[in-house]
């Protein structure tokens, strides 16, 4: 740890402690005065350490927070992104301490955003306010971080069309993904698509004494359990037609390398109490989890879940379901085919309306860039070991878009761990990972910029 982080570490934490407390949390409205209070807390720490147009910038949405330190035009840029929005906390009585009062406890820091991304983004504006107190940035610096990525950044494609100008850099800087363990660091070099469904079906219309109409009509229930069972068999093939047709297949030389990994899937099965894992046929629980894309539901209900017991066939039933996608499967192709064959199985006697949610690009990032090799020299230096490239099973919509719109590739130096547990109750974030990653992003300016000379 460099003498600075060290000194200072008490304050960071207490910093970053005063923003998780905000509950940001995008997917409620009523939440919008919280996301306007974390958006200006960011706005005015980047300006205390030191950052010069510092904007909270308006969108149709959420605002976008931006901020840039300019030393010299003949240095490279780097544009930070991360977010500030986070989940609902909900289950509540699921967490062990409140959500938005962090805690720490076992060397962790608990809260919603602890890990996605607060915490993460954070490490980057205090790495930022060190260097300019210690007088050793080495490249200009470009922040830009969002209130809508949990909720498909939606308003983020416009901002970046508008401000192209503005957003002139040489790479994109996250840190938004996991390292494989806290002493193996990882890079992570993909990220899954997502095409997110949702299935309204309709029967009678209106709910009816399931005594009186039992048997003679379609439930829509029964109907939308049939329909989401018949989306994938029992060897984990998903079976909408054509769903598998742009898959890209990768050598027996690229999965043996990715095979190299560490990983214990008896670790793996113990941490989430399941006897056993299950996946696609022919293919290893990593890579279930990176190069082969799959479908979940992530919601189903309708009719009667209140106490006890009513007798009715329900007139509506719904559902949510997502897929992750993999390169060069596109959303929109996967929502239509998705869609099609949805319509294709809802028996006769039932209506059904199929949406189209926000969805999101798999991208790949190459490993011979220049900046990949910064971040493997950061990393080399701060942990003492070359980092595993690794393909990542979420999704950040907006790291396709940034190559399409900026032409620019991220380098993507994650510092979550599985255990983090994000999105779920009892989120949290080390405060070794915290402080290493402050130490490894500051190294990624000094390497990125001596690699570019
Ligand atoms: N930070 C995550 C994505 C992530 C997590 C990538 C772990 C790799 C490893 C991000 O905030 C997220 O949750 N993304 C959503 C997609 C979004 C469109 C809601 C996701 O992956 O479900
Ligand atoms: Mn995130
Ligand atoms: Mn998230």
């Amino acid at each position: 740890m460099t003498k600075y982080i060290e000194e200072n570490k008490d304050r960071f934490l207490s910093e970053l402690f005063d923003l998780l407390r905000i509950p940001s949390v995008s997917t409620d409205v009523e939440y919008q005065p919280d996301i306007k209070k974390a958006a200006a807390f960011i706005a005015h720490k980047l300006t205390e350490a030191g950052a010069d147009k510092v904007e909270i910038c308006p969108t149709k949405g959420n605002p976008v927070v931006y901020g840039e330190k300019i030393i010299d035009s003949s240095l490279p840029t780097v544009i930070v992104y991360g977010h500030y929005d986070v989940q609902p906390a909900d289950p509540l009585d699921l967490w062990d301490t409140p959500p938005f009062e962090p805690t720490i406890k076992n060397d962790s820091i608990y809260a919603r955003g602890a890990s996605d991304d607060k915490g993460q983004m954070y490490m980057h504006i205090k790495a930022f306010e060190s260097m300019m107190k210690n007088n050793t940035l080495a490249c200009n610096v470009k922040f830009m971080l969002e209130g809508e990525e949990e909720i498909g950044s939606v308003n983020l494609g416009d901002f970046i069309r508008e401000r192209k100008e503005d957003l002139k850099a040489d790479v994109i800087l996250i840190s938004d993904t996991g390292m494989i363990s806290v002493d193996t660091p990882s890079i992570t070099v993909g990220l899954r698509g997502l095409s997110y469904m949702e299935l309204e079906l309709t029967g009678p219309n209106r709910d009816l004494h399931s005594g009186m109409y039992g048997g003679a009509v379609q439930n829509p229930l029964n109907a939308l359990s049939e329909v989401l069972a018949a989306l994938k068999d029992k060897d984990g093939h998903i079976t909408i037609p054509g769903f598998y047709d742009k898959v890209e297949v990768l050598t027996e030389e690229e999965r043996a390398k990715m095979a190299k990994a560490p990983f214990d899937l008896d670790a793996y099965k113990k941490a989430l109490d399941i006897d056993k894992e299950f996946g696609e046929k022919g293919f290893s629980t990593n890579e279930r989890t990176s190069i082969r894309p799959t479908l979940d539901i992530n919601g189903m209900w309708g009719g009667y879940i209140g106490e006890g017991a009513k007798t009715v066939i329900p007139s509506k039933a719904y559902a949510k379901v997502s897929m992750r996608l993999v390169p060069h499967q596109s959303w929109e192709e996967i929502s239509d085919l998705f869609a099609k064959h949805v319509e294709s199985l809802v028996p006769d006697g039932i209506k059904v309306k199929v949406t189209a949610h926000h969805g999101g690009t798999p991208v790949v990032i190459p490993t011979n860039s220049t900046e990949y090799q910064a971040a493997n020299d950061a990393y080399a230096e701060a942990f003492g070991k070359e980092p595993i490239p690794v393909r990542s099973g979420g999704s950040i919509p907006i790291v396709a878009l940034f190559k399409e719109e900026l032409g620019l590739d991220s380098v993507m130096m994650g510092f979550g761990l599985d255990s983090d547990a994000i999105h779920s109750p009892n989120e949290k974030f080390g405060i070794f990972n915290f402080l290493k990653g402050i130490e490894t992003i500051e190294l990624f300016y000094k390497h990125y910029a001596k690699l570019k000379k």
